[in-house]
């Protein structure tokens, strides 16, 4: 009997599981009465996101900020989902997000496959390398390794460079990888944001940095959705709001030192 009964109580919590792995991968689930979205990032990015080393695993930074604010004021939970960045794209055309915010510049290419929101913060590509490198200009790069985040516009940056001077193009997952190769020698430089090399060039003593002269609209971020969802205006109204209020440029502040 109590044998029975145990058999039929897996059996229902199996059916539970099971009925809950079936909804768990489609985003904007519910979790009590608040709806909850997700968001999906790649956690490699100070100061838009990252995870502070020996303190808790959350995921801070202006993007959270900004996800919490506008998600909050539309009346929703927010859930964070990191990833590599080589597939923040793919999780929103397979429902495993609701949205994206990863300084994610709205591409051509990418708009294809899913809607942007405006920009809310523009940025340009720093050349990162070791001071004693002697590089200080796109011609200094000629025969050098450089490296780039996989799937990110300085992929597409490292490219159009490629035409002008011959260099060798290396990719990474994760930004701290970059670093660290060019630490070890192994790059001689990378391109990375301006506002996050500046993180980087801070810690590392014995690296420097110049920044290429291109149209700042071509590195811009904005937070990404599926094609056609109902989230992009209702997102950009908050954004607009918090643009006029000026609750955006106390974000800047907070995590970017200083005026955008
Ligand atoms: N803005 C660049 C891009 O959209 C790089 C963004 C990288 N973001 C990150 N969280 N690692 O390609």
């Amino acid at each position: 009997m109590k044998k029975g009964f145990i058999l039929l109580f897996t059996m229902m919590l199996t059916v539970g599981v099971l009925a809950a792995c079936g909804t768990s991968d489609k985003a904007n689930k519910k979790s009590g009465d608040k709806k909850v979205l997700v968001m999906a990032t790649s956690a490699d990015y100070p100061p838009f996101e990252y995870v502070e080393t020996g303190k808790s695993d959350e995921i801070i930074g202006f993007d959270a900020d900004l996800a919490k604010a506008i998600t909050k004021n539309l009346g929703y939970e927010v859930k964070v989902k990191d990833m590599d960045f080589s597939g923040l794209v793919q999780s929103l055309k397979s429902g495993q997000a609701d949205f994206v915010l990863a300084g994610m510049t709205p591409t051509e290419k990418r708009k294809k496959n899913v809607d942007f929101s405006d920009i809310y913060f523009t940025a340009h590509h720093l050349i990162v390398s070791k001071k004693d490198s002697g590089i200080k200009s796109i011609a200094d790069l000629k025969g050098k390794t450089v490296g780039v985040q996989l799937g990110s516009i300085q992929e597409g940056k490292a490219q159009e460079i490629n035409k002008e001077v011959p260099i060798k193009i290396e990719n990474r997952n994760r930004i701290p990888d970059l670093i660290q190769e060019i630490k070890s020698g192994r790059f001689d430089a990378a391109i990375i944001e301006d506002t996050v090399a500046k993180g980087y060039l801070e810690k590392e003593k014995d690296f420097a940095g110049f920044t290429l002269s291109d149209d700042p609209k071509e590195a811009g971020s904005a937070i990404a959705f599926p094609k056609n969802s109902e989230l992009t205006a209702k997102f950009n109204k908050e954004l607009k709001k918090m643009k006029d209020n000026g609750e955006l440029q106390k974000f800047v502040v907070k995590w970017f030192g200083g005026e955008q």
